[in-house]
C-alpha cells in the first residue's frame, strides 16, 4: 500500500475518475486492479458499487466509494441465472448510477473528473454518462477472442448454427476459426431472448463509448483484435495483464484460506496440480465424483479448490466418494477458496486444472503454468479452445468427464514429455508478459497512451 501511495504521490494531481465494476467476482478483480494501476499513475479514484456483492471501503483507504441501492428482490438476488441477474441489474441500477453520478459531478469543483470507467456489461452507463456530458471508457474484462465470438452470436442464429444440433459439435465454426460448435459461448439461461438483448446491449455501448480497456496484452491476442477494429472502431488499449501491475487479493469476495501456501511450502517443485474452477461454474454431482476419481487415481499432488456452491444441491464435500480423503491424504488438500495468484506463482505448482474464466487463465499464462481445461459455459470455452489449439499450453478435457480421461490428462500433463513441452511453451508465454510490460514493452506504451488520452478530455 506504501509503494501504491508513494507512486501517486509523485505523479500528476487533479484528474479524479469513476469506475462502475460489474458485482461479480471476475469482474471486481480487474476493475480493482485497473483502479490501482491508475492510482499509481496520479488519477484520483471513486468507486461507485452495488450493496449486492459490496466491496469493503476499508481495503482501499485511498479510494471513494459510493454504494448505490441495486434494487433487487432477494429471489433476484439470489437465483442462478446469471443472464436474468445481469439484466436485473441493469434494469435497476439505471435511476440510483444516474443521481449518484450527478451529485458527483455536482461536488467535484475543485477536482474535475475526467471519464467514467464502466464495465462494459453494465450497458446502460454510456448513456447516462454521455446525458451528463462525461465520457466514458469501458472496461471488457474477457478476452479478445471471446468477444468476437460473443458479437457474432446474431451472425451464427443468421446461418444456422444456433441451436446448436447434437450432431453438429465437431463441426469448425468457419467465421470464428478455430472455434467448433461445441465451443460457441452458450449461457444456460430460462430466457434466451434476454441474453440476446444484454449481448447485443453490450456490443451497441462497447461501439459508442469512447475506448475500450482490455485486461490482455498485443503479443497474445493481436489477430482477434485486428479482427475487432475492423468493426469497432473506438480506440483500444491492451494494458494487460493487470494482476502482473498490482494483485487482486484485497477484493476477494471470500476469504482466502492461506493455509495451502505453508502446505505448497513443504511441496517438491513443479509437483502440485491447482485445480479451480472460479467463482460461478457448477457441476453435478457425478461430475464431481468423477473429478474426484482421477485426482486420486493419477497419484499426483493436488490442491483442490472446492467453492461451496460448486456441485449443485450440495453444501460443500458431502458427495466426496467414501474414502477419498484417506486415500489421497497428505498428497492432497481441498481447501474453500484459495489465494490464486500467489498459488499459481508457488514453485510447487506444476499444472493448472481450470474452467478457464479469463481472470484465470491469464493468472496461469503469467506464471508460466500449463493447463487443463474444463470449460463449464460462456466465454470460456473460447478461452479454452484458444490455450489448447491456439496458444498451445494446455490439454482440452473435451469428451467425456470420465475418472480413465481425467487420469491421463493429469498425468499427460504433470509426468509425461507431452507436460514438459506445454511447460516449455508457456514459460515462453510467461517471458512475453514480462516484456510487454516493461519500459518500451506494449502493455506499458498503451497505459501510457491511456492516460494520455484521459487527460485530453
Ligand atoms: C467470471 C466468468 O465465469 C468467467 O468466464 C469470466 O471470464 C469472468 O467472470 P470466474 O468464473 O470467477 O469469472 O473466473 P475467473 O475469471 O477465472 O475469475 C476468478 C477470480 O477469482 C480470479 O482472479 C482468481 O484469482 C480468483 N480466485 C479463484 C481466488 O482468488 N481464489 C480461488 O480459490 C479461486
Amino acid at each position: 500500500m506504501e509503494n501504491i501511495r508513494e507512486s501517486h504521490m509523485q505523479l500528476k494531481k487533479g484528474h479524479r475518475l469513476i469506475l462502475f465494476p460489474l458485482p461479480l467476482q471476475g469482474h471486481i478483480n480487474p476493475m480493482i486492479q485497473l483502479a490501482n494501476i491508475l492510482y499509481s499513475k496520479g488519477f484520483s479514484i471513486t468507486i461507485i458499487h452495488t450493496n449486492f456483492n459490496p466491496l469493503n471501503p476499508s481495503n482501499y483507504p485511498y479510494f471513494t466509494f459510493h454504494s448505490i441501492p441495486d434494487g433487487l428482490l432477494e429471489c433476484e438476488a439470489s437465483t442462478e441465472d446469471l443472464t436474468l441477474l445481469i439484466s436485473n441489474l441493469n434494469v435497476k441500477c439505471v435511476e440510483p448510477f444516474r443521481n449518484c453520478l450527478a451529485k458527483l459531478l455536482l461536488d467535484a469543483l475543485d477536482e474535475p473528473i475526467s471519464c467514467l470507467i464502466s464495465d462494459v456489461v453494465w450497458w446502460f452507463t454510456e448513456e447516462v454518462a454521455k446525458g451528463l456530458k462525461l465520457p466514458t471508457i469501458v472496461l471488457r474484462t474477457n478476452s479478445i477472442c471471446s468477444f468476437l465470438a460473443f458479437a457474432a452470436l446474431q451472425l451464427l442464429l443468421d446461418k444456422g448454427y444456433l441451436p446448436i444440433q447434437a450432431c453438429r459439435l465437431e463441426e469448425p465454426v468457419h467465421e470464428l476459426h478455430p472455434l467448433k460448435v461445441k465451443d460457441i459461448p452458450v449461457i444456460k439461461t430460462s430466457k434466451p431472448e434476454v441474453l440476446q438483448e444484454t449481448i447485443n446491449k453490450m456490443a451497441k455501448q462497447a461501439k459508442a463509448c469512447s475506448g475500450i480497456i482490455w485486461n490482455s496484452f498485443e503479443e497474445l491476442e493481436r489477430d482477434a483484435l485486428t479482427t475487432l477494429a475492423k468493426d469497432f472502431v473506438v480506440p483500444m488499449f491492451l494494458i494487460g495483464p493487470f494482476h502482473k501491475h498490482f494483485p487482486a487479493s484485497s477484493s476477494s469476495l471470500v476469504t482466502q484460506d492461506r493455509n495451502c501456501i505453508s502446505w505448497l511450502d513443504t511441496q517438491a517443485p513443479n509437483s502440485v496440480l491447482y485445480v479451480s474452477f472460479g467463482s460461478i461454474a457448477a457441476i453435478n454431482e457425478a461430475e464431481f465424483q468423477e473429478i474426484a476419481w482421477g485426482l486420486a487415481n493419477s497419484k499426483q499432488p493436488f490442491l483442490w479448490v472446492v467453492r461451496p456452491g460448486l456441485v449443485n444441491s450440495s453444501e460443500w464435500l458431502e458427495p466426496l466418494p467414501d474414502g477419498f480423503l484417506e486415500m489421497t491424504g497428505g498428497r492432497g488438500l481441498i481447501v474453500k477458496w484459495a489465494p490464486q495468484q500467489e498459488v499459481l506463482a508457488h514453485p510447487a505448482i506444476g499444472g493448472f486444472w481450470t474452467h478457464n474464466g479469463w481472470n484465470s487463465t491469464l493468472e496461469g499464462l503469467c506464471e508460466g503454468v500449463p493447463m487443463i481445461c474444463l470449460p463449464n459455459f460462456g466465454d470460456q470455452l473460447i478461452n479454452a479452445r484458444y490455450v489448447s489449439n491456439v496458444w498451445r499450453v494446455g490439454i482440452h478435457l473435451e469428451n467425456n468427464l470420465d475418472r480413465g480421461n481425467i487420469e491421463s490428462a493429469i498425468k499427460r500433463l504433470m509426468v509425461e514429455a507431452e507436460g514438459q513441452e506445454l511447460r516449455i511453451r508457456t514459460l515462453n508465454l510467461k517471458g512475453r508478459v514480462d516484456l510487454c510490460l516493461r519500459g518500451k514493452g506494449s502493455s506499458c506504451q498503451n497505459l501510457e497512451h491511456l492516460i494520455n488520452y484521459i487527460l485530453s478530455f
